[in-house]
């Protein structure tokens, strides 16, 4: 085995009525954990090799504790203690290596790590994970299968109490896992687990951010970050403006927002932008549209699809309010904008 293994954690996870993991949480997953932690876990608990996911008694928790100590993992070995509390199932999710998740718990175990910011989105695999994970009520009595959500409401309604339903999805909301430092988020449900927000961000109640998704640095959101983009440090996004996943026309390429850019309000990207862009509010650009690119003096260069400026930097995109063509400049203003945006950060 090596000496280092790609992750671990700690967590409490919910099982449904077959036992079937819903969802687990860990407080504090550890990335690119050492041989001396690898070493605490393998000769306290039942762990063996490779990635696994096992259910942890309190023997297991008080050994685990004990070696973590001794490996001089005062974190680890805090909450290992901690756990022996739970009235919950406390899992131990450890993967040697970053492969496609095999179960619910190494989903959320990679979910989190986005999240938490151990792991930049497009940085794990997660080949496969909508298919492990069960559809799942989001309440204020927790998660619920919701196959067994009406058992639950009547009980729930008999004692007197009404479940609040949040969402019904396969994973829910960010902050009831993570709040990483730094960040304002006007409306919570709109982030989901798996997100990225960048130290210095912050989504308005319009904004969306997605999973495997989000900002890497300062950005203001005001609107919605599609599954797999990422928008770089000082980029802005405009009320209600729209990311596709991937380059418009069905392609599979995921576009991406570079540094210092502005899509403005109800614009939409369906190509990749570089850094210093500006897409003029309410102009949609999708990949097979075709661009007048002109020069300083607005003299006619030539005439692209905008599949081919995917990625470039310094782009000023707008639709010429006389003619409707989509024309391309170079950007001079970028910065300007972002710095005005960012007063209020
Ligand atoms: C595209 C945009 C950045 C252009 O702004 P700007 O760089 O300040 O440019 P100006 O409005 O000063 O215009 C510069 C010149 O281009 C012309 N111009 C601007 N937009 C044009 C258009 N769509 N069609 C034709 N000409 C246009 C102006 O008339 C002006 O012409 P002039 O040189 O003859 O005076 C701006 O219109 C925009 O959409 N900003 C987005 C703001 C936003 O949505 N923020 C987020 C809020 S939530």
């Amino acid at each position: 085995m090596s000496d280092s293994i790609f992750a671990f954690g700690l967590g409490i996870g919910t099982q449904n009525k077959e036992g079937n993991w819903l969802e687990v949480f860990y407080p504090a997953p550890i990335k690119d954990a050492d041989k001396s932690a690898l070493d605490a876990i393998l000769e306290s608990t039942n762990y063996t090799s490779g990635n696994d996911t096992i259910v942890l008694d309190e023997g297991d928790l008080n050994r685990l504790h004990m070696s973590l100590l001794k490996a001089g993992n005062i974190e680890q070995a805090e909450l290992a203690s901690r756990l022996k509390a739970s009235t919950q199932p406390v899992v131990l999710c450890v993967l040697a290596t970053d492969t496609a998740p095999a179960n619910p718990a190494e989903v959320y175990l990679k979910l989190q790590m986005i999240s938490q910011r151990l792991i930049q989105p497009h940085n794990t695999v997660l080949d496969g994970m909508f298919g492990l994970l069960v559809n799942t009520a989001w309440t204020s009595e927790g998660p619920i299968d919701v196959r067994e959500l009406a058992e639950r409401q009547l009980s729930a309604r008999m004692e007197g109490r009404t479940i609040e339903v949040f969402s019904v999805d396969k994973f829910p909301k960010m902050v009831n896992f993570v709040v990483p430092t730094g960040v304002r988020i006007g409306d919570a449900a709109r982030i989901r687990l798996g997100a990225h927000l960048g130290e210095g961000t912050t989504v308005m109640h319009e904004g969306f951010v997605n999973f495997n998704a989000g900002t890497l640095g300062t950005s203001m959101v005001e609107g919605r970050i599609s599954a797999g983009v990422v928008v770089g440090d000082g980029s802005d996004l405009g009320g209600g403006c729209s990311t596709m996943g991937t380059l418009s026309g069905g392609g599979n390429i995921v576009i991406g927002v570079g540094e210092q850019c502005l899509i403005g309000a109800n614009a939409g990207i369906g190509i990749g932008l570089g850094d210093r862009c500006t897409v003029e509010s309410g102009l949609y650009i999708t990949a097979g549209s075709k661009v007048n690119v002109l020069d300083e003096s607005n003299a006619l260069v030539s005439t692209v699809k905008a599949r081919d400026l995917s990625g470039q930097s310094d782009l000023l995109f707008r639709r010429n309010s006389q003619t409707g063509a989509i024309e391309c400049k170079t950007n001079k203003t970028a910065i300007a904008l972002n710095e005005a945006l960012h007063a209020n950060n």
